[in-house]
Formats: structure tokens, sequence, C-alpha cells
């Protein structure tokens, strides 16, 4: 490390370049680089590309930079923005602030009973399609399965329609267009030509459902279906009187709901089969007790954040823990990290539940699957509750049996684990 001071305040201690270089020449994956930078109790950083970049791990600096600094510390351009627009996850200042509140209600408070009857109907899916994977003695693809589900679910919340297969293909693309676009923020190459095409078909199912709900909207003159108005519904509302509601914005929310919204919840509920499968005895306990089911979300969080990474700026100079922050840093929150801190975690890689709920509170910023302070997650409720029924409905009427390992966690914009994973479900007698 160079510990550098100057007269004006001591910077974090810098990883020697050489360092970086050999990681950068290893091909390695930056969680391994962020491994090393990592000093317990110390900030500390590392210089790449001409840019200082500080790691975020301590619990306090966590609540420092996202909780109590969550207005000075903001995100740079998301690198999904081709894709997701202006929507609530890129949009800042009063743009963001306008677009939360209006949507706000929807996911908190008991705006969140609205969505329990897509839940469940979406779930019944899932057990239906387990039930016949055991009649055939076919193994499922866990990973598909809850993927689908989470689509279908954030599909019948935005439109109050279920998914159809076909819809379901150009929906989950999103993570292809994703992974192709260039990872420098602005970055122009031109996209693959079958990305093109994807964006485009997502792009025209998301029209094709404006249209179709404000057909509804004009014939019925009440939108709501059983549960209360769509997501789509209230959008509408918004543009009859705020003009920034263009049918682009519209669009937008749609597709950053999309994207925030069903790969987390996918990838962690593939997490939790992957360590359920390791402890048999969790499985067993989680299969006749709700709160042991929440439990097991609860810990597969902390060992599998999907948002590993929640990168951070300095847009003006800052001090941190009584380091100086020059403007232009980049701050980079590692809840992965944060949720293997010793001294929080006892034994931080082994899987055991029963740390939740936690019997003294946590420290501020030890604990983030969603994040914290003004960006946190604005779908904690609508995932926990959809992830708590599928996972209770599928554990309690089936046993599961992985039929090979997991792959190696992918450390990406999501954290997910490698490859599919199959398993042998049979109903329990
Ligand atoms: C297990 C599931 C989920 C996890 C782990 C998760 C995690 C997160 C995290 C860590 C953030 C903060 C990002 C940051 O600070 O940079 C976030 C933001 C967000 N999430 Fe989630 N999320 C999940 C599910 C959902 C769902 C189901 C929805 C939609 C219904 C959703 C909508 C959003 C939105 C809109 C934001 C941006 C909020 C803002 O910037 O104001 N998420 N999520």
């Amino acid at each position: 490390m160079q510990s550098q001071s100057v007269t004006d305040g001591m910077l974090p201690d810098f990883l020697d370049d050489s360092v970086v270089a050999a990681w950068s020449a290893s091909g390695a994956p930056l969680v391994d680089l962020l491994r090393q930078a990592r000093t317990p109790g110390r900030l500390t950083g590392f210089r790449r590309g001409g840019r200082a970049a500080v790691l975020v791990t301590e619990p306090r600096h966590v609540h420092q930079v996202l909780g109590v600094g969550g207005d000075r510390y903001v995100k740079r351009s998301h690198r999904a923005r081709p894709l997701i627009g202006d929507g609530m996850l890129t949009a800042t200042g009063e743009a963001w602030r306008s677009q939360r509140r209006l949507l706000q209600a929807m996911f908190t408070g008991r705006g969140i009973q609205r969505w329990e009857h897509h839940i469940v109907a979406a779930a019944d899916r899932v057990v239906g399609r387990w039930a016949e994977r055991a009649r055939r003695g076919e193994p499922t693809d866990i990973a598909e399965d809850t993927q689908f589900f989470t689509v279908d679910t954030i599909w019948r919340s935005l439109t109050d329609h279920p998914l159809d297969q076909e819809t379901y293909v150009d929906l989950a693309a999103v993570q292809d267009i994703v992974a192709a676009l260039p990872a420098d923020v602005g970055g122009s190459a031109a996209l693959p030509p079958e990305v093109e095409t994807a964006l485009a078909a997502l792009d025209e199912r998301m029209h094709r459902a404006i249209a179709q709900a404000r057909l509804r909207h004009s014939a019925a003159g009440s939108r709501s279906g059983s549960g209360g108005p769509s997501v789509l519904d209230r959008l509408l509302d918004a543009a009859e009187t705020d003009p920034a509601y263009t049918d682009r914005l519209i669009r937008d929310e749609l597709v950053t709901l999309l994207v925030a919204g069903y790969e987390s919840s996918a990838r962690t509920l593939t997490w939790a089969f992957v360590l359920l499968d390791r402890h048999p005895e969790v499985m067993e306990r989680a299969a006749h007790d709700a709160r042991a089911v929440e439990s097991v979300l609860h810990e597969t969080l902390r060992l599998y954040p999907t948002g590993w990474l929640l990168p951070r700026h300095a847009p003006a100079d800052e001090t941190l823990d009584g380091r100086r922050i020059p403007a232009g840093t980049d701050l980079l929150v590692c809840p992965y990290l944060t949720h293997r801190d010793p001294e929080v975690w006892p034994d931080p890689e082994t899987f055991a539940p029963d740390r939740f709920p936690a019997r003294t509170p946590l420290p501020p910023g030890a604990y983030l699957p969603f994040g914290i302070g003004p960006r946190a997650c604005l779908g904690t409720r609508f995932a926990m509750r959809e992830m708590e029924t599928l996972l209770g409905a599928l554990l309690s009427r089936f046993t599961v049996e992985t039929t090979e390992p997991a792959g190696e966690p992918v450390f990406g914009i999501n954290l997910r684990p490698a490859g599919p994973l199959f398993a042998r479900v049979r109903e329990r007698s």
C-alpha cells in the first residue's frame, strides 16, 4: 500500500500500482482486486486507467456513503442507460425524486397488498410445472423456473396480465442486451444485429402494452384490475397531468422495473436452492416453517447479495472517516465483502440462517442486500414477498435434489451462479 500524505489531509491508502497491473494482466475478476485492496478498519483503494477508486466495505463507511451521504455521493451514468433510458434507476435530482414519489406508495406499506394475487397466481404456475416434472420423473432447471416466475410477477404488476411464452422470450432478452452493451458508459460501439433485434422486439412489446392499457382506460373509464391499478395505469394517470410522462418515459420506467425487478429475485431464489441442496436439514426445516423460509432468504442474500457492487461517485471534494476524497473519485460500495466482515458475522462463510432475525440490532451499513439510503431498492417488500411465496410453496410440496453441482459465482452486473441448475423434484408423501 502507498500511504499518501498531502498538506490538506490524508488520502486513503492506495494499492501499489504494480499490484493493480498484475491483477489486470491476470484477467481475474474485479472482486479479486477488491479482496486485495480490502484492509479491515481502513479506507483503501486503487488507481486504474488514471481514475481513483476507493473501496467501501466497513459498515460505518457504507453508512456514511449510501445513508448519511446518499445525496452527495451520486450514481454515475448507468451502463444500461441505452436500454433503460431515463427510468428511475438512472434518473437523478428532481426527475428521480418525482418518479420515485409516483411509484413508492405502490411498493411500500399497504400498497404491497395489491400484488398478492399476482404473486400467488405466478407461484401456482411453477408449482404446476414441478408437479408435472415430478409425475414424469424429468429434471427441471431451477434457474429457468425461478426466472419465468419473477418475469411473470413483474409483468403482471406492470400490466395486470399474466405472462405468455412469447412475451417471456422478448422480456428475458434484456439480460443479453445488458451483457452486450459497451462496458464504458457512453461507449458508442454498434450493437450486434441480434441484440438490435432483441431491443426492437422489447420496445414493440412495451409500446403495445402501453397502447392496450390506454384503450382499456378510455373504453372502461376504470383501469383497476382485481387488486387496484397496475403500474402502467399509474403511469398513464401521471401522463394526464405531467407532460414529463411521455410514452418514451413510460416505456423507460417499464423497462427499468423489469430490469431491476426480475433478475435479482430469480438469482436469489436460485442461490437459495444451491445452499439448501448443501444443507438438507435446513431444507427440511423450511419445508414446514414459513419463518425458516424467511431466514433462509436473508442468509442467502447475505452470502450472495445479487447487487454485490454498488458504485458511487464524488462530484465534489469530500471527507470520509478523516480521509480526503477528491472530486472525481469513484467509491465502490461492496455488500459482498461487507457481508463477510467477521467482526459482524462470526464464521462468515458458513450458511447459518438462524443468524436471522438478528438478536441484537446490526450496526448501520452492515447488511444491505437491498442497498440503504435514498436510492435503496424500491422493490424490497415485493421481492421478499414473491420469494417467500414461491420458496415456501415449492419446499412444502416437493423434495429437491440437484443433479449436478452449481457453477461458480459470476460477478457480473448481478452475482449469479454460472449455468443452469438442474434438479430432480418429487412430491412429498
Ligand atoms: C432479491 C431481489 C432484489 C434485490 C437483491 C435488489 C437489490 C437492489 C439494490 C441493492 C438496489 C440499490 C442499487 C444502488 O444503490 O445502486 C436496488 C434498487 C432498485 N430496485 Fe431492487 N432488488 C431486488 C428486487 C427488486 C424488485 C422486485 C423491484 C421492482 C419491483 C426492484 C426495483 C428497484 C428499483 C426501481 C431500484 C432503483 C431505486 C432508485 O434508484 O430509487 N428491485 N435494488
